[in-house]
């Protein structure tokens, strides 16, 4: 087997106010050949405390909807934007997502999925390069180069909007399960590693 370099951050100090406020680097988990990768914005008090993004009630509605669409969590790989938690939860400011940026760029080549979904606002606007309507555009598929090639890209909510917002949840829902559907994974509850090609 031929051994790759991961796409783990082990030290950085590109962003003064992000080191102070981290307790650590949050990189992204899941499969390093996930046909799905899923991109949210920053981590979290929760997520700095365990090392691993949406594990907090963003996290719990995410593994729900994927639970729906057939999907475990270990299925598919999840990253964020920015892989240190902001002070006060607050957005990630531009310089620091452009700091992150090669990261991210680093992650998207080395798994090479078949699909990355933007969970928010945030992310759906970094990947695209333009401005974002969420809430109307939750679902659509469009191309963006990323990692090194053409991707396609699934414009989506980010999980905390249906916790706002319960009616936001059809369209949440709705968008993982088209998500899940693209990439060719199962949706028949069964788990397990799911590529349509491994069948
Ligand atoms: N929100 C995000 O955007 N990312 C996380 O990891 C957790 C909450």
């Amino acid at each position: 087997m031929v051994e790759r370099d991961g796409p783990d951050v082990t030290a950085c100090e590109r962003c003064p106010a992000l080191v102070e406020s981290r307790s650590r680097i949050v990189n992204g988990v899941g499969p390093d050949d996930a046909a799905l990768l899923f991109v949210g914005e920053a981590p979290g008090a929760n997520e700095d405390a365990e090392g691993e993004p949406f594990v907090g009630r963003s996290g719990t509605v995410l593994d729900d909807a994927l639970r729906d669409a057939g999907l475990a969590r270990a299925d598919v790989r999840i990253t964020n934007c920015v892989r240190c938690r902001p002070p006060e939860n607050r957005d990630p400011h531009v310089e620091e997502l452009d700091n992150c940026a090669d990261f991210l760029e680093r992650e998207i080549e080395f798994v090479d999925p078949d699909l990355i979904v933007t969970l928010g606002k945030v992310p759906g606007e970094r990947l695209l390069d333009r401005s974002v309507a969420v809430t109307k555009e939750a679902g659509s598929v469009v191309d963006a180069r990323l990692g090194g090639a053409s991707r396609r890209v699934l414009v989506c909510l980010h999980p905390a909007a249906t916790l706002y917002d319960r009616s936001q949840r059809e369209a949440f829902d709705a968008a993982i399960a088209k998500a899940a559907d693209l990439a060719g994974v199962s949706t028949d509850g069964g788990g397990g590693q799911s590529r349509l090609g491994d069948y």
